[in-house]
């Protein structure tokens, strides 16, 4: 397999895995009443956002730019696929701001916006992957 896409494939990995997990870490620690390790340990979500989630999405767009230049592919399943990833982008980008509202404030709407976040997410990269795979026009 190309090296380049390989690449992609890793930080897609990494990316896509940080990105499912950021708004359940963020719900669990805006919960109150019992015991919980996230709420104890509300900078966990920060280090995975900061160290993970961001670094492997810059590699992941870089790693499909450069793939989309090298091989020069301007099929319209691509065009599609970069607004279904900027969702993506869009939805890493509020999991930023959901951290920062946290770190001031526990509140249950944070949990309900982390649900939607999470269900956005679901959607856009189900729908990214399956344009890249099935590449239906
Ligand atoms: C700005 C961001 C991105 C760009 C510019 C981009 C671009 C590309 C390009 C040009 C290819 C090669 C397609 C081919 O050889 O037919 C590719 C492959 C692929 N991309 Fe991306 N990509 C991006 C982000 C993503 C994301 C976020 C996902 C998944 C959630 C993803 C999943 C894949 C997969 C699974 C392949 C392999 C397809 C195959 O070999 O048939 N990409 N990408």
């Amino acid at each position: 397999m190309p090296l380049l896409k390989l690449l992609h494939f890793m930080a897609l990995i990494g990316w896509c895995g940080a990105l499912l997990y950021l708004p359940a870490m963020i719900a669990a620690s805006a919960r109150s009443g019992d015991d919980g390790f996230y709420r104890d340990h509300p900078q966990l979500t920060r280090t995975v956002f900061n160290l993970l989630a961001t670094p492997a999405a810059l590699l992941a767009i870089g790693s499909g730019t450069a793939l989309f230049l090298r091989e020069s592919i301007f099929a319209p399943w691509l065009i599609v696929k970069l607004t279904t990833v900027a969702a993506m982008v869009l939805c890493h980008a509020l999991c930023g701001v959901l951290i920062l509202r946290r770190e001031r404030i526990a509140e249950a709407a944070l949990r309900r916006d982390c649900l939607l976040i999470g269900l956005l997410l679901s959607v856009s990269i189900g729908a990214t992957l399956w344009l890249v795979l099935a590449k239906p026009f």
